[in-house]
């Protein structure tokens, strides 16, 4: 269990993250959502003790990362792909690593097998591609087998068999009962890989639901309705306290009852439907809708709009 109390972090006149409380439990993959700049990675840096708060606490089994004795047995951090000596070879990088935490040293061979690198263990880690680094840096979050685990932004830059690899993966670790956090930009990638959402805009919360949830809040409730009964059907609802909006002329929209709401009024007034569909809207829609007004690097023409999506 992570859980983080009021954090605030400031550097200089920039708020970084204010004010901030979740809970990350075990069992789950919880996604950290946000904009560029929003405060993921502060936040994971002072969970891993790795950045003061200017307040508040974040703690992992219910204490700070100092208090822990043999840390890497408790937690394990993926927070920089390519915190590696280049010289030194993925085996010998992971053997520091355990002999700083007492690991048995045969740990790191099963990690290393773990992770899909037992081929290369002797290569240079300088040499490694980004997608090899990630791995290796997942290897390094397993050594002391910790029921607690941090991934930040863990499929940047990896190709599709990369991104599907390491959603299986993380999957697994918390199906083990682990608690995994993992941030992402990639919205789409977070709604097949996450159960829970932790959301944050400007460092402040936004949401902190399940992704079925967070998609169903957002989407106001609209349900779409076929009826050959479309003005007896207005009417109903209307008189029921929906707000009925025009279809293409077969069909209804309808605001502030739900499916099953309709569905008994269908009953009760004798009326006929085809179709009963709730509109849901995407994560990426509902992402886009919960943080308007939260990114931070925004261009303020169409114009820097444009040349903004140019460089994706
Ligand atoms: N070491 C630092 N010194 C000064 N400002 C910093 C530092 N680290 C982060 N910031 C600022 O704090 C804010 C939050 O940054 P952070 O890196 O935590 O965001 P993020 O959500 O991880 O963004 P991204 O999606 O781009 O990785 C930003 O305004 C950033 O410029
Ligand atoms: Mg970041």
């Amino acid at each position: 269990m992570i859980t983080a109390h009021s954090l605030t972090k400031h550097y200089g006149a920039t708020t970084a993250v204010h004010n901030l409380s979740f809970e990350v439990p075990p069992g789950v993959v919880t996604g950290f959502l946000g904009p560029n700049g929003s405060g993921k990675s502060t936040t994971m840096r002072m969970i891993m003790g790795l950045d003061a708060p200017d307040s508040g606490a974040a703690l992992i089994g219910g204490r700070p990362y100092c208090e822990l004795v043999w840390p890497l047995r408790e937690v394990g951090g993926l927070l920089d792909a390519k915190a590696f000596h280049p010289a030194r070879t993925a085996r010998n990088h992971l053997r520091w690593l355990a002999l700083t935490n007492d690991i048995p040293l045969r740990r790191v061979d099963e990690v290393l097998d773990q992770v899909g690198l037992s081929s290369v263990a002797n290569r240079r880690a300088g040499k490694f591609s980004l997608g090899m680094s990630q791995r290796l840096g997942i290897a390094a979050t397993l050594l002391g087998d910790p029921g607690v685990l941090l991934f930040d932004e863990p499929v940047n830059g990896l190709d599709p068999e990369g991104i599907r690899w390491v959603r299986h993966f993380l999957r697994g670790l918390a199906a083990e009962g682990r608690t995994v956090f993992v941030s992402s930009h990639l919205i789409s990638e977070m709604s097949q890989t996450a159960d829970r959402l932790v959301v944050i805009g400007r460092g402040r919360l936004i949401a902190e639901t399940t992704v079925a949830d967070f998609v169903s809040r957002s989407g106001r409730g609209t349900v779409r309705l076929i009826t050959p009964d479309l003005a007896a059907f207005a009417e109903a609802l209307t008189g029921a306290g929906a707000t009925v909006g025009d279809g293409d002329g077969a069909s209804l929209t309808v605001e502030g009852l739900s499916a099953p709401q309709i569905g008994d009024l269908a009953a009760r007034e004798g009326l006929r439907v085809h179709e009963l569909m709730p509109i849901t809207v995407s994560l990426e829609d509902a992402f886009m809708e919960l943080t308007q007004g939260e990114v931070e690097y925004r261009p303020t023409t169409m114009a820097g709009a444009a040349a903004a999506g140019e460089g994706e």
